[in-house]
């Protein structure tokens, strides 16, 4: 076996290029993810192309069998905040496993890395017990937070689920795109409320988040063709927005959308905002969006709060994840003495 790995250029790649990887993907997910419905190509290719919110762009290198496609490598680079982090997603072919290939692909997608001023490498989604949590195991990965992954299938849904009226004394108010300008310093306070979900040993850092930061956070979602989508609880006594539910619809994906941060402000919890607000995002994206038949979203897994708030509002809870650390440094020194592949 004589493997490749060559960098992957997304915005010149071919039909061919993109079903390779598509099969690829199929091959892997039957074994990493045998719960989750199969991606249709459409999804899979415009999931490559939506980039995370906070992230400056990504690299891909792919490895090659004989000119075949057995696995690929996803480098993100985070800005603003997790400045210190690179996130890889690699995947190899099952039939392929157990060659060396992913922990090759692991150390040309780390190679220059510290240049850019990364020194932890962060992997996520990894299926607990499956291939991904043995093989960063044996690399010196730490878990670091397990996460739990929710979807909601629109067509199996009951819409008489979501209609559910803010309490008294709370108004619900919507926007897509641009918070108003009366509401948009206290929903950046409110927003800050989410560092009280639980994060585990992870070093992930939330955004401070400003007035300005919720500009920019505008902004960069614009400019991407994200459809950024905001439910808001405002409290009528102090005008205050007390709770929110942040979802986003990227433009090469037209039937997912993801469930960002939602919060409710310590003093309003306990009396149904967080299912109020998350249903009112569903009444207005069903609506609105009829095409969207899935919507995913992740929570730690010892948020139970959420968890029972996503069950409510129609979410099922489809697999446990573990977030991955280990440090530059320590992959390099095994990189060098040659640990890694023994
Ligand atoms: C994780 C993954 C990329 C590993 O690819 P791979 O090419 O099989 O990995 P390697 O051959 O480099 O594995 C190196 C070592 O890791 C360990 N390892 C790999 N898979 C393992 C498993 N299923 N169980 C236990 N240890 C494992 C072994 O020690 C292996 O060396 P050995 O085969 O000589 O014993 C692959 O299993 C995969 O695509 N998984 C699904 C996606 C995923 O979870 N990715 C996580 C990275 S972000």
């Amino acid at each position: 076996m004589a493997i490749s790995i060559l960098p992957f250029d997304i915005d010149s790649a071919s039909r061919e290029d993109f079903t390779e990887h598509h099969e690829l993907a199929l091959a892997a997910f039957a074994v990493d993810r045998p719960d989750a419905p199969l991606i249709d190509f459409e999804t899979f290719v415009g999931r490559l192309r939506a980039i995370p919110p906070g992230v400056a762009g990504q690299r891909i290198w792919t490895a090659h069998d004989e000119g075949r496609l057995v696995g690929s490598v996803v480098v993100q680079l985070p800005r603003l905040e997790n400045t210190r982090a690179a996130v890889v997603d690699i995947r190899v072919q099952p039939a392929m496993r157990r060659h060396g290939i992913g922990t090759k692909l692991l150390q040309v997608g780390t190679e220059g890395l510290r240049e850019a001023g990364r020194d932890i490498v962060v992997g996520r989604g990894i299926t607990a017990g499956g291939d991904g949590e043995g093989w960063a195991n044996r690399l010196g990965f730490a878990t670091v937070q397990k996460i739990v992954l929710q979807t909601l299938q629109v067509a199996e849904s009951d819409y008489t689920r979501w209609e559910i009226a803010p309490p008294r004394g709370y108004l619900l108010v919507q926007w897509k795109g641009t918070a108003p300008d009366d509401l948009v310093e206290s929903y950046a306070g409110a927003r800050n409320s989410i560092r009280d979900a639980p994060a585990g040993e992870s070093g992930y850092q939330h955004p401070v988040w400003t007035v300005e930061r919720v500009r920019h956070a505008e902004d960069d979602a614009r400019n991407r063709g994200v459809e950024h989508r905001v439910s808001v609880i405002v409290h009528q006594e102090s005008k205050a927005v007390v709770a929110l539910t942040v979802l986003e619809a990227f433009p090469h994906l037209r039937t997912t959308a993801f469930q960002q941060d939602t919060v409710v402000v310590p003093g309003h919890r306990g009396r149904g905002l967080g299912r109020c607000v998350k249903s009112a995002m569903m009444r207005w994206l069903t609506a609105e969006r009829p095409e969207i038949g899935l919507v995913v979203t992740n929570t730690a897994a010892d948020n139970n709060f959420m968890i029972q708030v996503n069950h409510d509002v129609g979410y099922l809870t489809r697999r446990t994840m573990l977030t991955v650390e280990a440090d530059l440094t320590d992959l390099e020194s095994r990189w060098a003495d040659g640990r890694a592949y023994r």
